[in-house]
């Protein structure tokens, strides 16, 4: 068989209807052909004369032999496509179960209780929360955190922020490495820059300065509009980051990563909305007060009326995304260029702090419009000027 029947395959891979409308082209007669190119009507011609010859019978089985080809071809590159645009997503990841500590290692399982006992060496308390006091630790020469559960009373929040670490594994959430459940210790991948409350700090450090930039800190912005993106759409459903009360809740939920990205932390207190099945959540039981939390997280019967958590209506997601503009302007700190962003994104700050949750734009939209600021922005560093001319 000639080669020369193959090749429309192999020319539009990925088009088996295109393929095989090729294929037909080849197979057509010269006639049809020579009206298109006068120089190929003799190698055409011949093809046809081949053709003719064969029995007919052979020209049904190549045909199909053919099709078939066309059909494993389609679904190889499919399946491929598929698993490189995953690979994109999380180039690092492990399966569940497993972990990989630096890019080049292979994926380890979990450790195990005994694993932790044998093999982690704790150091010094690095933090503290209302649930888990956080160690820097040592497992085969590389720095890991040790968190233990320090109230009892606090079990299923602990129990729960586990199954979350579990279970949401990927770029935008601590590595996991490790769990002891009767022993209330997770053990995670360490980050020396600590939680993105002493991101201030952390960038007046001489080591850091050339990093105290409106872009990179526009980047952290991003990041973490990008992490609620991914709670609000994740594997389990609509997830609220209920630990966040006030800014410095917020920010000790989340780690700064050593090449200046963010991860999220604490899933402690992450409950899960259904709003088709008409399910809200609360953050917790007791009152909250202050302007940081959204109106709807608000006792609504004014002082007069005794809080009582039962009265309490429920709320959705969209109490992150009225937080949204607290931690960006934290975020984005005061530093040369950082009002100029501030400036392009107080429309969509403004939507975010629209009363009625309802109003206000889902973290997709956020995450775009951020995207889209940062884009025009280093548009206008690299050719100043180029707004005006248009
Ligand atoms: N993997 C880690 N690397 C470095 N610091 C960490 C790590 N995990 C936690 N910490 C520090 O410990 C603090 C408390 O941890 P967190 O998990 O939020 O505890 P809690 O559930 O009690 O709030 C964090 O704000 C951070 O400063
Ligand atoms: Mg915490």
């Amino acid at each position: 068989m000639s080669l020369a029947y193959l090749w429309p395959v192999f020319s539009c891979p990925s088009e088996m209807l295109c393929s095989l409308c090729c294929f037909a082209l080849c197979l057509c007669p010269a006639e049809n052909v020579e009206d298109h190119n006068m120089g190929k009507k003799s190698h055409y011609a011949k093809k046809d004369l081949i053709l003719r010859e064969m029995p007919p019978a052979l020209v049904v089985v190549l045909l199909l032999a053919v099709l078939l080809l066309n059909i494993l071809l389609y679904l190889y590159l499919s399946s491929f496509y598929v698993s490189s645009s995953h690979l994109d997503l999380d180039p690092n990841l492990c399966p569940s179960g497993y972990f990989r500590l630096g890019p080049l290692k292979n994926c380890s399982p979990w450790l195990s209780c005994e694993a932790i006992d044998k093999e982690v060496r704790k150091l010094r308390c690095v933090g503290e929360g209302a649930v888990k006091k956080v160690f820097l630790s040592e497992w085969k020469e590389s720095k890991v955190a040790l968190s233990q559960l320090t109230n009892l009373e606090l079990e299923n929040d602990f129990l729960h922020g586990l199954k979350m670490l579990k279970a949401l594994q990927s770029k935008h959430v601590v590595k996991l490495l490790g769990y002891c459940k009767e022993q209330y210790t997770i053990l995670t991948e360490y980050h020396p820059l600590g939680s993105l409350k002493s991101l201030n700090k952390t960038l007046d450090l001489p080591k850091y300065k050339g990093l105290n930039t409106w872009h990179h800190r526009f980047i952290l912005a991003i990041d973490y509009v990008r992490i609620l993106h991914y709670l609000h759409n994740s594997p389990l459903g609509t997830l609220v980051m209920c630990d966040s009360n006030d800014l410095g809740k917020v920010l000790s939920q989340y780690l700064l990563t050593s090449d200046f990205h963010i991860v999220v932390n604490d899933l402690d207190a992450l409950p899960l909305v259904n709003q088709s099945a008409g399910r809200l959540v609360k953050c917790g039981h007791r009152e909250l007060r202050g302007e940081f939390v959204a109106p709807e997280q608000l006792w609504p019967y004014g002082e007069e009326v005794p809080f009582d958590d039962d009265l309490m209506p429920p709320y959705d997601e969209k109490t992150d995304i009225w937080k949204i503009p607290d931690v960006s302007n934290f975020l984005l700190g005061h530093i040369e260029g950082s009002d100029i962003v501030r400036l392009h994104l107080f429309d969509i700050h403004m939507e975010c702090k629209k009363r009625n949750p309802g109003e206000r734009p889902s973290a997709q939209i956020v995450l775009d419009t951020y995207r889209k600021v940062l884009t025009s922005l280093i548009r206008e560093v690299a050719m100043p000027g180029t707004r005006e001319m248009l």
